[in-house]
């Protein structure tokens, strides 16, 4: 490396055409995963106040949203549903006519092979308690919670769903999805492990959108602290081990040097979750011109794939798309 006058790294910056073509990050609208929220028996797609631009989607506007992101070349969507009855045990979320099972395959039967349907498995979304599992008293129980996850999966897949997505953070929960799905004949279908998932405060507006606050205490004796990241790559090993296809980092912005450890330690397909708070952050700002949205939204979402991301989950999908293409 030689240094100033030889060296002027101003010369490569000089011209759009410069910067495009010796730049290092790419990203295009084949990088970028939808979120949707589909909520049982709604006529109407219902606004989500906290997040601008999203709904609570009837089963109508939800494959109608998903074929229109699809056409704008977004990678797939990741399906996450509200049912209309909760009880402790989150029974809705493997029963055939589970609201998340009729909206993965209407939106499967829409999209075909288009693009992507990919199932978030969780309980939080179904329990009357709001916790990601089966609770023992004031606890969610691991071993159960991973067995209900294993009916979840089978019922997920049976489905239609082209990517199985567990975000509860239980202990062995690939390992029993993984058996699940072996033991079912779909032992084709491939698993995204949410396996280093933070106790985050930017789950919030998520939480009214899909109606799966906790009603007593928090996750943080099952999602990660937000200290660590030795930890997330001993998780990333354990979900590996028990057969993740691929791994996901979240939230995105605050753990950045998480996803560049996960990539750069293991060399797996990597997503990054820029989670619902993320999202209404920059929303927020923007409403106010504080920002400007389109410039602020690709920057953010080419730092993720900067930081060593090969897939993006945001609620930016649907305006970035449009904005890169
Ligand atoms: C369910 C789940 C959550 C998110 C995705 N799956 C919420 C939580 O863990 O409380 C958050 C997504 C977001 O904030 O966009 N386990």
């Amino acid at each position: 490396m030689t240094g100033f006058p030889t060296y002027r790294p101003r010369r490569l910056r000089a011209s759009a055409a410069l910067r495009a073509a010796f730049a290092e990050t790419s990203l295009s609208p084949g990088d970028l995963i939808a979120p949707l929220f589909v909520k049982e028996a709604l006529g109407e797609p219902v606004p989500i106040s906290s997040m601008p631009g999203h709904f609570q989607h009837s089963l109508e506007s939800l494959t109608k949203e998903a074929r229109e992101l699809v056409g704008l070349g977004v990678a797939g969507v990741l399906l996450f549903g509200v049912p209309a009855r909760k009880d402790s045990e989150g029974s809705e979320a493997w029963a055939s006519a589970g609201i998340s099972q009729v909206a993965l395959a209407a939106v499967k039967d829409e999209l075909g092979d288009d693009g992507l349907v990919i199932a978030d498995l969780c309980l939080c979304e179904y329990t009357d308690h709001g916790h990601c599992g089966i609770l023992d008293g004031d606890t969610v129980a691991n071993d159960p919670t991973i067995a209900a996850y294993g009916r979840i999966a089978v019922a997920q897949a049976s489905s239609g769903a082209d990517l199985i997505a567990p975000s509860g953070m239980m202990d062995g929960q690939v390992g029993a999805i993984r058996a699940a799905l072996d033991g079912t004949g779909h032992d084709q279908l491939p698993v995204l492990a949410y396996a280093a998932k933070y106790a985050s405060s930017f789950y919030g507006p998520f939480r009214e959108a899909a109606e799966g606050a906790p009603s007593f205490g928090d996750r943080r004796a099952y999602q990660q602290d937000p200290a660590n990241v030795e930890e997330a790559l001993r998780e990333v090993a354990l979900d590996l081990a028990e057969g993740a296809d691929a791994v996901m980092v979240k939230p995105a912005l605050g753990y950045l040097d998480v996803v560049r450890a996960v990539k750069q330690e293991f060399g797996y397909p990597t997503a990054a979750y820029n989670v619902s708070g993320e999202y209404s952050m920059l929303m927020a700002a923007a409403e106010r011109g504080w920002i400007d949205e389109r410039q602020a939204t690709l920057e953010t979402l080419g730092s993720i794939r900067r930081a060593g991301a090969d897939l993006v989950i945001t609620y930016h999908a649907r305006k970035a798309a449009e904005w890169l293409s």
